[in-house]
């Protein structure tokens, strides 16, 4: 079992002792700059004496209810989430999707398994890494699953539905939509063959849908939309630092299958984080507003139709359904690597290379390495000075000096 390392510490290591050949602009980071709701502020200040009392790992009645509200409403569930029940919060994601796959070897233990010896936890392949740390951290190994133009990015469920053996050892498969880097999404069929697979084969999915409100056209399809009134092996994920432009609130909440929620709930209020109370009141009114949200979404949105002038006719470019990143096919450039240390030396344009995002799948292809990652997150100007400038120095091979 090999420990991760992050990709930006990766990247760290790449660029160390580099100077960005002009003012450095930074495309790693996937940390929101839009302005955050503008109430966010007064209700921390009204809720700031409970800073004083230990928040319970439920949180609270008013963010849970917060929360079933919006998931009714969003996905047009009605009754389905409790909001006693199906949620708990969560102190961002991350902690969430991490300690999920120690809730999973909990959970698995009830599994009709033949052999449990070597637990398998399913990752997509890009990842996120709190996945891999998970399936680290509790011995399981961890499954690589790229996926192809035919699965629409996403890890490709048919040819894994073959795969009996490997399904049957595992406990939990990590399922992100719109997934990052590449900002593909599931449609119903998807999420109805995952959980038939999941139901099929007892392991829990762990269904990351942070990015699921940045969206291009049309809201991204929510597993719970696909689970029939049932939600026995379905957790998902969601959280507040995308959707919200609130990273540094750290709170999201997980919803879904009651008897692993009730079991994990036990392991949690021994080992995770919770929520402080004022930041469970700041969630529950930016979960009660969605004004913001689609002030945020018409932000991106700009941002994506600029890159398609600055980029669409000299590269290999598809504009995601969901997220804030561009995936971008340089090979015709050279090595993800190679581009990202000249993108930086010659112009100051600081990417991630799409290898560090992945990990070479059982047949040895490293899925990213033909991509680097770009991350919209600065302002308009910022962002397009940001492309201007790769552009320029993929393409054209401009001498860039004068043009601040
Ligand atoms: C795919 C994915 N999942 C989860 C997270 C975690 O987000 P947070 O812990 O801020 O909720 C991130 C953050 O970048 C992400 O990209």
């Amino acid at each position: 079992m090999q420990q991760e390392r992050s990709p930006f510490q990766q990247l760290a290591d790449l660029l160390a002792g580099k100077a960005p050949g002009l003012s450095a602009l930074d495309l790693t980071l996937g940390e929101p700059k839009h302005a955050m709701p503008s109430f966010i502020q007064a209700v921390i200040d009204e809720h700031a004496a409970d800073f004083r009392r230990y928040p319970p790992i439920r949180g609270t009645e008013d963010f849970r209810n917060a929360v079933a509200h919006w998931i009714a409403q969003r996905y047009q569930t009605g009754p389905l989430i409790s909001a006693e029940k199906h949620i708990l919060p969560l102190n961002g994601t991350r902690e969430g999707l991490f300690h999920a796959a120690i809730g999973a070897r909990d959970w698995a233990k009830n599994k009709p398994a033949k052999d449990m010896s070597n637990p398998a936890i399913l990752l997509p392949n890009p990842f996120y890494h709190a996945y891999a740390a998970g399936a680290h951290a509790m011995g399981a190994e961890a499954v690589y699953l790229n996926g192809t133009k035919d699965s629409n990015h996403l890890p490709d469920l048919t040819a894994l539905a073959k795969q009996t053996e490997l399904l049957d050892r595992t406990i939990a498969f990590y399922y992100a939509s719109p997934a990052n880097p590449q900002g593909t999404a599931a449609d119903l069929a998807d999420w109805q063959q995952l959980i038939a697979l999941a139901r099929k084969h007892h392991f829990m999915i762990f269904a990351d849908e942070c990015y699921s409100e940045i969206y291009r056209e049309r809201p991204p399809t929510g597993i719970l939309e696909a689970c029939k009134g049932d939600l026995s092996n379905i957790v998902t994920f969601h959280s507040l630092s995308k959707r919200s432009n609130l990273a540094g609130l750290r709170c999201g909440f997980a919803a879904g299958d009651e008897a692993f929620l009730t079991q994990w709930t036990k392991y949690r209020n021994m080992a995770a984080p919770q929520v402080p109370l004022p930041l469970l009141a700041a969630a529950a009114a930016a979960y009660r507003d969605e004004a913001h949200v689609e002030e945020n979404r018409r932000l991106y949105n700009e941002k994506y139709d600029q890159a398609s002038q600055i980029l669409s006719t000299d590269f290999t470019y598809q504009r995601p359904e969901g997220g804030f990143f561009l995936w971008l096919d340089i090979r015709q450039f050279g090595s993800d690597i190679a581009v990202t240390e000249k993108l930086w030396k010659e112009v100051g344009v600081k990417v991630i290379p799409g290898s560090f995002l992945a990990r070479k799948n059982a047949q040895g292809i490293n899925p990213g390495e033909h991509f680097i990652r770009l991350a919209l997150v600065a302002p308009l100007q910022e962002t397009s000075t940001a492309l201007t400038r790769l552009k320029d120095c993929l393409i054209e091979n401009k001498t860039l000096e004068s043009e601040e």
